[in-house]
């Protein structure tokens, strides 16, 4: 398997196996309504297999960080479909990657509301971006029964919301310490009901929510973003083989097109305990086809896909510097650098004028 080779997912042939990595790049307006901007950087990384967007929130709720576009009113979906048909036009595949960001948030950011979360637990020892500056987290609003159901339902209309806006599926961000991420957490969830206290009943969350994606969008539509070993917003598992593997087996019973796997993008020297290969140990346990993510190069990505688990590999930072990432994998041509100041802010700067190769 090559990186420039074709691949299967689902009924739709990507073009190659390099996949665009969701990134959240702050671009939207304050009504979370994305722009020309925003359709012309997708459109211009249209050359990847498959897009996976930056975290769209699925509601209000839903909102963490600023300008972080949304797809639960009529102009968000419509804004959106103008993105998805001209990434379309242009023979790319996109995915929406739905987002709760759960405790990750600020109620300045929020109207003056706390975050909601598993556990009325605060993240410690980082800070959250605002438009207000750096703040340290508050402690989040344990959800009730109640409000859990009514958060898998909002999955599923946002789900239903993003196929009417022309996406081709939606992936789940269950990833990086965001609120599925957060059910998932033996540090994040002290729950004593149905989702918490056990290995089956942290799991529950998500495999209620991704039942409830496969049901609004039907087959083969539906991906998933898991962490395993990712301490990053406070996420510690004590044994995180035992509590994603019964995971990953539950998604192998759904129709899905996807899982996409990241590594461990910090140390883990606190952690001897977490196994070190993401894709041996969860990878290869999926049924599903995997995409790799994390750290690759033009070199590791060709790796990775030689190792037989992965059948993808998706690209961060590389993409976003990068938008003719494939063309110039193929050259093994020099890359351009991504500028951090930009990733989160700038308007075009750093977003939709990063240089394609000459010819
Ligand atoms: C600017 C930026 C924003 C990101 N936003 C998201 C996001 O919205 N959703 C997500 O799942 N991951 C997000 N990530 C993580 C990437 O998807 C990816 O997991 C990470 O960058 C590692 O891949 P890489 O080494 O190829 O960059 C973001 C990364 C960057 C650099």
């Amino acid at each position: 398997m090559e990186l420039l080779e074709k691949a299967a997912l689902g009924n739709k042939t990507l073009q190659n196996r390099i996949v665009m990595a969701p990134m959240t790049r702050s671009r939207a307006n304050s009504e979370g309504v994305v722009g020309d901007l925003t359709k012309l950087y997708y459109t211009q990384r249209a050359n990847a297999g498959l897009i996976i967007t930056e975290g769209i929130n699925i509601s209000r709720q839903a909102i963490g960080s600023p300008l972080t576009p949304g797809i639960y009113t009529q102009e968000q979906i419509e804004a959106w479909e103008k993105v998805t048909r001209s990434v379309h036009e242009s023979g790319g595949l996109i995915y929406a990657q739905l987002w709760h960001t759960g405790r990750v948030g600020h109620s300045v950011e929020r109207n003056g509301v706390l975050p909601v979360a598993p556990s009325a637990i605060a993240i410690k020892g980082q800070q959250h971006f605002t438009l207000q500056g750096m703040k340290d987290f508050e402690t989040p609003n344990e959800l009730t029964a109640d409000e859990i159901s009514e958060i898998v339902l909002d999955y599923g209309q946002a789900a239903r919301n993003a196929m009417a806006a022309g996406f081709d599926g939606v992936e789940l961000h269950a990833a990086f310490g965001y609120l599925p991420n957060q059910f998932l957490a033996e540090s994040a969830n002290v729950r004593t009901d149905a989702y918490g206290g056990s290995i089956e009943n942290r799991n529950r969350f998500v495999v209620e929510v991704m039942q409830e994606l496969v049901d609004a969008t039907g087959k083969d539509k539906v991906g998933i973003k898991l962490s395993p070993t990712n301490a990053y917003n406070n996420i510690e598992n004590s044994d995180p083989v035992a509590q994603f593997t019964p995971l990953i087996e539950a998604l192998n019973e759904m129709p899905l097109a996807y899982i996409h796997l990241m590594n461990a993008m910090f140390p883990l020297d606190q952690y001897p305990h977490y196994p070190k290969n993401v894709m041996e140990t969860f990878g290869s346990i999926s049924k599903h086809p995997v995409i790799a993510n994390g750290g690759y190069d033009r070199e590791t990505g060709k790796a990775e896909l030689a190792n037989g688990i992965a059948e993808m590999v998706s690209y961060g930072a590389l993409y976003l510097a990068n938008p003719d990432l494939p063309r110039r994998f193929e050259l093994n041509s020099e890359l351009n650098e991504p500028d951090r100041a930009t990733m989160f802010a700038g308007g075009e700067r750093g977003y939709i004028d990063y240089p394609f190769l000459q010819n």
